[in-house]
C-alpha cells in the first residue's frame, strides 16, 4: 500500500520521498505536473501522479487505496478547498495524516499570516484521522535565496546579520514524519522540529563559505534596502512580518527537542546542511 507524500518535489516532502524510499517503502508523490525537472528527478521507484489542491476532485486517483498520507499547507489546501481535500482523504480510506504547516502560537487567528492555517488545523482536528501537526521552525533551506549571489559573487545581502535561528535541516523535519506516519503514538501530536541550535545570520555565511573553500561578504541591507530586494519575490504582507521579527536577534532562536525525541537522533546543525548542500553555492 502506497504512501502518498504531496509537496514531494518541495524541500521537505522530497526530503521525505528519499527517506521512505530508502527505507523500502512504497511512495506515490503528489505534483500538479509531473513532467517538471523536480517531478523527474524523484527516485525512479516513486508512483509520480498528478493532482492540484485547487481542484479538489483532482486528488482522487492519488488517494486511492491509500491509508497514510503527507500533506503539505500549499495552495488551495489553505482556503475553502482544505475540508474538500480532508472529506476526499477521510472518503479514499486514508487514516492517517502527517500535516506539515506553519503556526506561530503567539499570533491571533485572524492575524492575515496565521488564518488560513489555523483554519486547516481545525478541519484536520475536526477529522476522523489520526493526525499529527509539523510545525517546524525556520528551514536551513531558506538560505538558498543567497545561492545565485554567493554563485556569481561571492557576497551575500541581507538585513540583520545578528539575527539568531535554529534553522532546521529538512532531513530532520521528514525523519520526524517518516516517523509520525509509520510509528504508532504520534497521533494528536503537535511537533515543532528545530536545529539543534541557534545560529546568526553572519556565522550561516561563514559555514556555507566553509563548506565550499570560498569567502563569502556579509552585505547588511537597512530593512529598506531589504523591501525593496525581496519586492519581487515576496508578498508584502511576508516582508513586513520579516522586518518585524528582525527587530529581535533572539525572538527565532527557540530550540525544540522534538527532532531528537522523535527520530532518537539530535537534529543536524547548521553547517552539515551547507556541506549537504555545498554544490548549490559552488560556482557550476
Ligand atoms: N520555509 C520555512 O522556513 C518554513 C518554516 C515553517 C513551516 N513552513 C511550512 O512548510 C510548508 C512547505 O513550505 P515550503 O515553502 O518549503 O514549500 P516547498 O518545499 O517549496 O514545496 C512546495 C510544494 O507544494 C506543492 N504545491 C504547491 N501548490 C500546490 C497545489 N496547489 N497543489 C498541490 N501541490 C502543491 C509543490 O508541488 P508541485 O509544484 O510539484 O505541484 C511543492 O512540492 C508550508 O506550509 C510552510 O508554511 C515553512
Amino acid at each position: 500500500m502506497p504512501i502518498l507524500v504531496t509537496g514531494a518535489t518541495g524541500t521537505v516532502g522530497g526530503a521525505l520521498v528519499r527517506h521512505l524510499v530508502h527505507d523500502g517503502h512504497e511512495v506515490r508523490a503528489l505534483t500538479r505536473d509531473p513532467s517538471s525537472p523536480a517531478a523527474r528527478a524523484l527516485p525512479p521507484s516513486v508512483e509520480v501522479v498528478d493532482g492540484d489542491f485547487d481542484d479538489p476532485p483532482s486528488l482522487v486517483p492519488a488517494l486511492r487505496g491509500v491509508t497514510r498520507m503527507h500533506l503539505v499547507a500549499m495552495g488551495g489546501v489553505l482556503g475553502p478547498a482544505g475540508a474538500e481535500v480532508i472529506a476526499l482523504a477521510e472518503e479514499a480510506g486514508v487514516r492517517r495524516l502527517v500535516h506539515l504547516g506553519h503556526d506561530d502560537f503567539s499570533r491571533d487567528d485572524d492575524d492575515p499570516l496565521e488564518t488560513s492555517h489555523r483554519s486547516l488545523r481545525r478541519v484536520i482536528e475536526g477529522s476522523t484521522l489520526e493526525w499529527t501537526h509539523l510545525f517546524p521552525g525556520e528551514f536551513a533551506a531558506n538560505t538558498w535565496e543567497w545561492a545565485a549571489s554567493i554563485r556569481s559573487s561571492g557576497v551575500v545581502r541581507a538585513p540583520f546579520p545578528d539575527w539568531n535561528s535554529s534553522l532546521v535541516h529538512e532531513a530532520d523535519v521528514a525523519a520526524v514524519a517518516a516517523a509520525a506516519l509509520l510509528g504508532d503514538g504520534h497521533a494528536g501530536r503537535v511537533y515543532m522540529p528545530t536545529g539543534p541550535v541557534a545560529i546568526r545570520r553572519t556565522d550561516a555565511v561563514r559555514a556555507i563559505g566553509a563548506a565550499i573553500g570560498r569567502e563569502i561578504a556579509f552585505v547588511p541591507l537597512t530593512p529598506d534596502e531589504a523591501r525593496a530586494e525581496w519586492a519581487p519575490t515576496l508578498p508584502p504582507i511576508v516582508i513586513d512580518w520579516f522586518l518585524e521579527m528582525g527587530r529581535d536577534p533572539d525572538n527565532n532562536a527557540w530550540v525544540s527537542p522534538d527532532v531528537e525525541t522523535v527520530t532518537g537522533h539530535p537534529g543536524r546543525p547548521f553547517p552539515t546542511w551547507a556541506h549537504d548542500h555545498a554544490a548549490d553555492f559552488r560556482l557550476r
